[in-house]
């Protein structure tokens, strides 16, 4: 099977690396046999090709097993047109593929609690789900970039959703909930906007119909902005929109104090892409410092949903807290007693770790 590699900008291609190797010391423990197709994807490929996602590397990932991304964009194409910008790519491949449900898990992780910003004991024991829809509302409506209209500059962006939207990405969270602690936030804002007076109705209806034994409740964006800082342990299962979703994950990833640990999948009914929450931080490129457990953990996403490998999934999971537990750090969550590492030095762990089991 094929799994198309898209290492992307910034720390991209280091963080991949190491996850390839653990990828590579995975497969051989488990039998399987992998091909990795390298694709370029972001500033790279418009740097080379004139265009972020170039059509060999959909062509690539449309017939892949699963995608693993890095991470893509930075200053450095900020001034390029909007149509080419790396972001650009990632939200056209994102629809290309069909990667409708986007799964943002956020554990309060044992080993990154004192860097959360949070109080210990409200971030202890925090372990939410955010099921981002992903391939519609404002990022996908029709945007009119800044122009005069009747004599002001003027822009706009449209939140548009249709009822087999919502009903698709519903159903996810409700399947989701139904295997985690049965609880569903429904997170919009219909005190305000006709989209998400729709979409509360709907995720109702379904409740109602379909799911009767998921608790479900409903929470506008900015009071789950300001519960998720309160009390983060009263969610389970947050569904929203594209661009709640967005906001909210970055925010919830902030609480378990290492952003550098989260993983991510995006799924559709066909292929999945797997990549960190984080982003290129172009900042620390090429210093061997970036932590590479959020795409190795991604890798492990990948193996579970896409290639449903779950022994080797888990063996990756318990890989990682195995060199944690030994004490090996990376340098954004190191500390007194703990032993400091590099991006490559930590895939090398966690893969020798896979190995011995
Ligand atoms: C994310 C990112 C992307 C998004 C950007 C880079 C287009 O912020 O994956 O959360 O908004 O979806
Ligand atoms: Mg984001």
């Amino acid at each position: 099977m094929k799994i198309t590699v898209l290492a992307g900008d910034g720390i991209g291609p280091e963080i991949i690396d190491a996850a390839l190797e653990v990828m590579q010391a995975t497969e051989k423990k488990f039998g399987l046999s992998i091909e990795y197709d390298r694709k370029l994807m972001g500033g790279c490929a418009y740097d080379k090709y004139g265009v972020s996602l170039p059509e060999d590397t959909l062509k690539s990932a449309k017939t892949a097993a699963g995608v693993l991304l890095g991470a893509v964009g930075g200053p450095k194409w900020d001034k390029v047109e909007p149509s080419k910008r790396p972001e650009k790519a990632l939200l056209n491949i994102r629809k290309a593929l069909g990667l409708y449900c986007n799964l943002r898990p956020m554990t309060v992780s044992k080993y990154a609690v004192h860097l959360s910003p949070l109080k210990e004991e409200r971030a202890v024991g925090a372990d939410l789900l955010i099921v981002r829809e992903l391939t519609g509302g404002i990022y996908f409506g029709e945007h009119k970039e800044a122009a005069m209209v009747n004599g002001v500059e003027t822009a706009s962006d449209i939140e548009l959703y249709t009822r087999p939207e919502i009903e698709r990405i519903a159903r996810k969270a409700f399947e989701a909930a139904k295997l985690r602690r049965g609880k569903v936030t429904s997170v919009d804002k219909a005190n305000v906007l006709g989209s998400s007076r729709m979409w509360r109705r709907i995720v109702t209806e379904m409740q109602e119909k379909d799911y009767p034994g998921i608790a479900l409740n409903h929470m506008y964006v900015d009071n789950c902005a300001m519960q998720l800082v309160q009390n983060p342990k009263q969610f389970d299962v947050i569904l929203t929109n594209n661009i709640f979703g967005d906001i909210l994950s970055d925010e919830a990833s902030t609480i378990a104090g290492a952003i550098g640990l989260m993983p991510s999948a995006s799924l559709g009914d066909g292929t999945g892409m797997y990549e960190p929450i984080h982003g290129s931080a172009p900042d620390i490129a090429g210093l061997g410092i970036a932590n590479p457990l959020g795409t190795i953990l991604s890798a492990a996403m990948l193996l579970r949903y896409s290639l449903k490998q779950e022994a080797a999934a888990q063996a990756i999971e318990k890989a990682v807290d195995a060199v944690m537990d030994a004490g090996y750090r990376t340098p954004d969550l190191v500390g007194p007693g703990l032993t400091k590492v590099s991006t490559s030095e930590m895939g090398h762990l966690v893969a020798q770790a896979v190995v011995k089991g």
